[in-house]
């Protein structure tokens, strides 16, 4: 993860901050979040949003689901040649809920970015951000490759 990482996920938190600042204003605050995750995916995207999230859970009420096509997921790249001292650093997170029985509607979906984004058995998960985003009140992407795809949808 280089600098260039830490600037975008800096810049994506703040956005999820200007929302809830945002939303003070407004009579309904953002509640629900989807949080999808990929194999490979940056730690720091989903972490990140989260401590943010924690804090504001001091204020009102927020329910973060963590979702992905397995029910548990790694961020330890699937070709052995990005790991190439066979390192044990990749930590496994148990998923709230699998694309199969997840509701298709939440207020903020966060779409981490990191090396797996660029896999190509991401297709699943893909057509279900595709299907989710619209319904979503804001979508957050940390990754371009989203972006074009979601443009593109
Ligand atoms: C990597 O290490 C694990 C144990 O941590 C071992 O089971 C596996 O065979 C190793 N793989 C390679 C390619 O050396
Ligand atoms: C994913 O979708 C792309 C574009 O439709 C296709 O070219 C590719 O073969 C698919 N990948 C898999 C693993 O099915």
């Amino acid at each position: 993860m280089g600098i260039q990482s830490i600037l975008k996920t800096f810049s994506a938190t703040a956005t999820l901050l200007l929302a809830h600042y945002g939303a003070f204003t407004c009579a309904t605050k953002p509640q629900t979040y989807g949080i999808v995750l990929v194999r490979a995916f940056d730690t720091l995207d989903v972490y990140a949003p989260i401590e943010i999230l924690q804090l504001v859970s001091s204020m009102h009420k927020i329910q973060i689901s963590l979702i992905a096509e397995t029910p548990e997921v790694t961020t330890e790249p699937m070709a052995a040649m990005m790991n190439p001292f066979n390192s044990t650093v990749w930590p496994r997170v148990p998923t709230t809920l699998t694309f199969a029985t997840a509701p298709r509607d939440f207020d903020v979906l966060i779409i981490p970015g990191g090396p797996g984004v660029r896999s190509p058995y991401i297709n699943s998960t893909l057509e279900w951000i595709k299907e989710v985003a619209a319904r979503a009140g804001t979508v957050i992407t940390i990754f371009h490759i989203y972006a074009t795809t979601l443009r593109y949808a």
